[in-house]
């Protein structure tokens, strides 16, 4: 899903398989018609101007990775993903996830062929519109190659049933990402990728999409999703829990946790707040008190970012020791139970609730731009603390600046640094500095405005200091310069 400027959206909003952008019709293109299939009976009539004017399409494979150069296997180019519907069984007995991945789509180029990031698992069917399609499997590949091209600018609808023994990326220098096998259940995680591996995938943020989630347990097993709740169905020992994301969602915040959990389900500032703790955990202790603040932790952040940006509230504690972080999966984020051994850390929920603002309804355009996700959400843990009376933002800057190595630039980092301290501390320095910059006034205006103007979409750094330059009214590429892009230190703000 690409975030259009309003009034811009007639292609994505055009319903149904046989659905044609607009241009395509004016053109009466007969080759678009007929390549999708079955839409074929009620062609417009194609007039000899107008076939001389329209170009052919050029069937081309996308390519099998978005363009990342951090990343260049991450995502998948050609097209551009609005849904997917995920409707799966996990049974913890054998390990084996399975079931269909229902992806909605639009082509944004004419396509013979296209990719989808998936791992480990295994397809056993493929259509493209209703028609099989042919499925191969590439490494972290599933490529897909309809009985007809697809041509651009066309929403398209790819179904791929699948099964198999999920497992986590190990490829990766920055840590496990993916699924993980639990004693009984399992979860899937992590940043930057970690989609793939239980479901088909376009896996980049730029591509954000919906989703559905339609998982089925054995009987006394939660499985908890993203977004807002939906029925649940209970037949012959499993049970169905659904979840709904309706918000353009990052594959990367994507989760699914299945276990053995206490859930508490309420209504915050009028959406639904679920948030979950293992039974393994007690009821009342430091982890539940941490999850029972994540309402009065979102208000007090929404008096600085403006109104929280998503559908649903909530967040899950994973008590496994191979969790030693918390991800700001959307609308719930999932923490390690490191974070509440003793007492119940409100830092941490404040730093991933930051993230539903920045990271996650404003989302990455490249990964390179990470500080814009953690420099926010290290900011957002300054201003906790000094809401709590524990130290004063310039005092978190103060103690950061004395004695930072500055070597690493955190508008650059490089891919196996971007989860360096470079970007969470010198990130939100830079934003002290900016803050200094151009004064308390148009920085808090700008802590709001970035949010709303940018809200279900993609950024990158070069969108925030244009934001930045325009509330303040300064030229501001020398401090940004210096602070995200040099290897000294910066002059003090
Ligand atoms: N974005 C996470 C945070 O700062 C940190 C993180 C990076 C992470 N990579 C991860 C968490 C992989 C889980 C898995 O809140
Ligand atoms: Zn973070």
């Amino acid at each position: 899903m690409t975030a259009a400027p309003a009034g811009d959206r007639s292609l994505r909003s055009l319903p149904g398989p046989c659905a044609r952008p607009l241009a395509a019709l004016r053109a009466g293109i007969v080759v678009a018609l007929l390549a999708v299939g079955g839409c074929s009976a009620d062609k417009p009539p194609a007039g000899p101007a107008s076939s001389a004017r329209a170009p052919a399409p050029q069937f081309a494979p996308g390519s099998a990775g978005i363009g990342d150069p951090y990343f260049p296997t991450y995502g998948n180019g050609g097209y551009d993903v609005a849904s997917y519907d995920l409707k799966l069984r996990y049974d913890p007995t054998s390990g084996k996830l399975g079931g269909t991945a229902t992806i909605q789509a639009t082509a944004t180029q004419d396509l013979s062929r296209l990719n989808f990031d998936f791992a480990h698992l295994t397809a056993s069917a493929v259509t493209v519109d209703g028609r099989q399609a042919q499925a191969k499997q590439d490494g972290n590949e599933l490529v897909v190659t309809p009985e007809h091209g697809v041509v651009r600018d066309r929403p398209f609808t790819v179904v791929v049933r699948y099964g198999g023994k999920p497992a986590p990326l190990t490829n990766n220098e920055l840590g496990v990402g993916g699924w993980m096998r639990t004693k009984d259940g399992g979860f899937a995680l992590g940043e930057p990728e970690s989609a793939s591996t239980w479901y088909p995938v376009n896996d980049h943020p730029s591509d954000k999409a919906t989703m559905t989630l339609a998982m089925t347990v054995p009987d006394g097993l939660e499985a908890l999703g993203n977004g807002v709740p939906g029925p649940r169905h209970t037949a012959a020992g499993w049970t169905t829990w659904t979840w709904v994301e309706a918000a353009p969602m990052a594959s990367y915040l994507s989760t699914v946790v299945i276990g053995q959990f206490q859930i508490k389900t309420s209504t915050h500032q009028g959406k639904p707040m679920i948030t979950a703790i293992p039974d393994s955990l007690p009821a009342d202790g430091p982890a539940a008190q941490a999850m029972a603040r994540t309402g009065e932790i979102a208000d007090f952040l929404a008096t600085h970012f403006g109104p929280y940006p998503l559908d649903a509230y909530g967040g899950v504690v994973l008590d496994d020791n191979r969790v030693g972080y918390a991800l700001e999966t959307q609308t719930r984020p999932v923490y390690g139970s490191v974070f509440f051994r003793t007492a119940p850390n409100p830092i941490v929920v404040a730093h991933e609730l930051a993230h539903q603002w920045f990271g996650d309804s404003v989302a990455l355009e490249r990964w390179r731009d990470i500080w814009l996700n953690e420099g926010f959400a290290t900011y957002a843990e300054w201003l906790w603390l000094e809401h709590e009376g524990r130290q004063t933002v310039q005092q978190s800057f103060e103690r950061q600046y004395a004695g930072f190595d500055w070597h690493e630039p955190p508008g650059n980092p490089g891919a196996d640094d971007l989860f360096g301290v470079a970007v969470y501390q010198r990130g939100a320095m830079t934003l002290y500095a900016l803050r200094k910059a151009i004064g308390d006034p148009a920085f808090a205006a700008l802590l709001k405005s970035w949010p709303a103007e940018h809200r279900n979409g993609n950024v990158t750094t070069a969108d925030f200091i244009a934001a930045a330059e325009k509330a303040s009214g300064k030229d501001l590429d020398k401090l940004f310069q210096v602070w995200l892009f040099g290897t000294t230190r910066p002059p003090h703000p």
